[in-house]
């Protein structure tokens, strides 16, 4: 959680130059570490996410009774999971906290529906305020005894364990945290289980369950799994690099008159890479290099170049694509010649703050004209931003992208609650210090 009290001045600057190593993906994290929980053996994970949001999963999945170690105490950390098989997990003896991360608590909110015991799971006060309805519905259809706070719309959540049947499903949302929660329930529960997507979003956990041994097939849109009937095999793996956490600088090399920024061994997972397709839409001198394959997840290196960028219309299919990098999009906008619309990003309203509320206001003070809508914005670009005192709101990808629109503002921004950046990316300010040049 972010302390109160953080500040971060950001000055415009003439050059900005460098290599981006970014920190490992955090959804695969997330993933690495609960699917290892269920193996039997030792995985080692290399790479792991250095943020808060994964430590939540980690701390959660310690007190069900799995032995994760930090191997040294290196940076970026590597962790070391001692699986418990599939029914080692054991009733923790307190309320699980998932603080800032819905990853965490949806998606063992749908593991911990199918084992044989209590669990309560809480967060902090923007978690709380998050839809788990969503968890909960399709939970429910799965045989589950879950509950939680406002009728069963939001945390924490009670979950009382039981043998679960699988279900045939179509998600109403394109969520991957729900799709992840029902598959994970559905190892759990007699009979298959089927998932449709309208809309497809990452893929991750389906990726991660065929290589540990699981028996899932993905056609089209649709996912069918079988319950396990034995422990999964323990995977070890280098994480690849965050492409959410990557996406600052991407954008910052795209929109600065004077840039060249190389980020390495970043994921490129096709369900993830909307924020590159837009960008080279936009007209960005944008390209991959190296391409390859860790763990059944292609990365690759990215350069990325100053560019002259023209605003477009985003929607429809492509937005759980990029649905975390819309904030340091909508500063692409800002830049843009033309204007930008988003649509079809009503998800943006229940992520860890408002996020068409609170891009729409803080770029605003630095002179952005941006009309918020109901499922999205239009950003009116041209326009030359100049420094003052923004707000974070507790979010981190709103700390990243106002710093990123810092970076091209004229004079110096004042970024408060700063600090909420730990939540993916505790290097952040860092790095961005070694590529700016004065
Ligand atoms: C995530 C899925 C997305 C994304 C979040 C991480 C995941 O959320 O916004 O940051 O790891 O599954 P939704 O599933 O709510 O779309």
């Amino acid at each position: 959680m972010a302390r109160a009290d953080t500040i971060e001045t950001i000055k415009s600057c003439p050059r900005l130059e460098g290599e981006v190593v970014p920190p490992g993906d955090k959804s695969i994290s997330h993933r690495a570490a609960i699917l290892n929980s269920l193996a039997r053996g030792k995985a080692r994970i290399d790479n792991f996410a250095p943020g808060a949001d994964c430590l939540s999963t980690v701390r959660c999945l310690k007190a069900l009774g799995v032995r994760i170690d930090r191997a040294g105490s290196q940076d970026p950390p590597t962790m070391s999971v001692s699986g418990t098989g599939e029914h080692g997990l054991k009733e923790a003896n307190n309320v699980l906290h998932a603080g800032n991360s819905a990853t965490t608590m949806r998606l063992l909110g749908g593991l911990l529906a199918g084992q044989s015991f209590l669990s309560v799971i809480t967060g902090d006060a923007s978690l709380r305020n998050r839809p788990m309805g969503r968890l909960i519905e399709p939970l429910r259809l799965m045989g589950a005894d879950v509950s939680g706070r406002g009728q069963d719309s939001f945390a924490p959540l009670v979950i009382k364990g039981k043998k679960l049947r699988g279900i045939d499903f179509t998600l109403r949302v394109p969520s991957a945290q729900i799709k992840s929660a029902i598959l994970l329930a559905g190892l759990f529960s007699r009979g298959n289980t089927i998932v449709h997507q309208r809309i497809v979003s990452r893929d991750h956990t389906e990726r991660m369950l065929v290589r540990m041994g699981g028996s899932l097939e993905s056609k089209g849109n649709s996912i069918s799994l079988r319950p396990l009937t034995g422990p999964l095999k323990a995977l070890s793996l280098r994480v690849p690099g965050d492409i959410s956490s990557a996406a600052y600088f991407l954008v910052a090399a795209a929109v600065h008159p004077s840039a060249r920024i190389a980020i390495r061994d970043c994921g490129v997972n096709p369900t993830r890479t909307g924020i590159m397709d837009i960008l080279l839409a936009m007209g960005a001198r944008l390209k991959t290099e190296n391409e390859r394959l860790e763990a059944g997840e292609p990365l690759a290196d990215i350069v990325v170049e100053s560019s002259e960028l023209e605003g477009l219309e985003v929607g429809g299919d492509i937005i759980p694509r990029l649905i975390d990098e819309i904030p340091v999009l909508a500063v692409a906008g800002c830049i843009a010649k033309g204007r930008t619309v988003i649509r079809n990003a009503g998800e943006l309203r229940v992520k860890e703050s408002d996020r068409i509320a609170t891009v729409a206001s803080e770029l605003s003070r630095l002179g952005a004209r941006i009309e918020p809508l109901s499922d999205g914005m239009v950003i009116h670009g041209g326009r030359i931003l100049s420094g003052t005192q923004v707000d974070s709101h507790l979010d981190h990808r709103l700390a990243m992208t106002l710093a990123i629109a810092g970076l091209v503002a004229r004079g110096e921004t004042t970024i408060k609650h700063a600090r909420a950046a730990q939540v993916s990316y505790p290097a952040f300010w860092q790095t961005l210090q070694q590529i700016t040049k004065y």
